[in-house]
């Protein structure tokens, strides 16, 4: 292991009686990363997420925080850990304060609230019941808790499900803020740009399996550029170029049937001349032209084995 590796996961297998929600998970958090697990619902995300937080032990493969095994040396781990769940478990008769006092009691070396409740801009509602908190709301005074004592670690169980953009803006600030200072989070969301703005690598899980990691950068690039058309009506797909070496895939959209062409490996330059050429000789005007990179949607719901991936793409 790395020195500065915080969160190493390696072979992690995890059962429910005789189901298996996690088939061989590895990856590894360095020191002041954020690292984000993405994937379709039922993937395994969860309950990776809480045997790294301790809260049970791996079926099989090693888990370890900090270098230790954060189910048997959870003593030693935890102090260090700032757990967000993804359902928090809020007393609703408590005020704001009140949940952070009565939290802060338990925590060592807690922060005075209202410094932990002015981060999370929940200042003004310090005399306000639970109950009557919005979801967003809620989901800041969880992201409060888990911050009071200013862990090294920070698990983030989808941080921002419930909030509005602005609020989800505010929260990223705020996620940012605390990598600067130092903290390590492994964080899981289902919104793409959130793990686009945030994560300096990211997973993407599918039942129970790692599929693709990397940084975006490098999850991207494994799926090249895209150039779209829609088919001009005089000429049939079969007339359609090779370009690159690349066939097109033709999908229907609701203004027509549309050309992509996948480029791996290729010069989006010389793709681009080689198809406006062919255009030109042929008098052919190619409505809808765009170069675009591949998104992390792009990768998502090909990970997801999502049949329509490109139909999706030109909605
Ligand atoms: N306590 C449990 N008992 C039995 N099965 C469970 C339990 N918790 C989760 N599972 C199952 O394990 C699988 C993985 O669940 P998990 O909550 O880890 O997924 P997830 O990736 O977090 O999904 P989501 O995006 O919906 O939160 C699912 O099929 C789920 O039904
Ligand atoms: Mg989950």
């Amino acid at each position: 292991m790395n020195t500065d590796t915080v969160i190493e996961v390696a072979g992690l297998h995890q059962r429910y009686g005789e189901f298996e929600a996690v088939r061989g998970v590895s990856f590894d958090v360095r020191e002041g990363e954020l690292f984000a697990l993405l994937g379709t619902n039922g993937a395994g995300k969860t309950t990776t997420m809480e045997t790294i937080e301790g809260f049970r032990p791996a079926h099989a493969g090693t888990v370890r925080v900090l270098g230790r095994d954060p189910h048997r040396d959870r003593r030693a781990v935890r102090p260090h850990m700032g757990i967000m769940l993804q359902e928090g478990g809020l007393f609703p008769d408590l005020t704001v304060a009140e949940t952070v006092d009565v939290w802060r009691d338990v925590v060592p070396g807690s922060r005075p609230r209202e410094e932990v409740l002015e981060q999370v801009g929940l200042a003004d509602k310090a005399d306000v019941r639970v109950r009557q908190l919005s979801g967003g709301q809620k989901r800041r005074l969880d992201l409060a808790l888990a911050i009071t004592a200013s862990p090294r670690v920070l698990f983030l169980d989808e941080p921002t499900t419930g909030m509005d953009p602005e609020a989800r803006r505010t929260t990223w600030r705020i996620v940012r803020g605390l990598v600067a200072d130092g903290a390590t989070v492994l964080l899981t969301t289902h919104y793409l740009e959130e793990a686009e703005q945030l994560a300096d690598r990211l997973a993407i899980m599918h039942e129970g399996e790692v599929r693709v990691a990397g940084t975006v950068a490098e999850v991207l690039a494994g799926h090249g550029d895209r150039i779209d058309f829609r088919i001009p009506a005089q000429i049939s797909v079969a007339e359609l170029p090779r370009v690159g070496g690349v066939a097109p895939r033709v999908s229907a959209t609701p203004a027509g049937p549309v050309a992509t062409y996948a480029l791996t490996g290729c010069s989006v330059q010389g793709v681009l001349r080689e198809l406006l050429d062919w255009a030109d000789a042929g008098r052919l005007e190619l409505a809808g032209l765009q170069v675009r990179s591949a998104s992390l949607e792009d990768v998502f719901l090909q990970v997801a084995g999502h049949p329509a991936v490109e139909e999706e793409a030109h909605r």
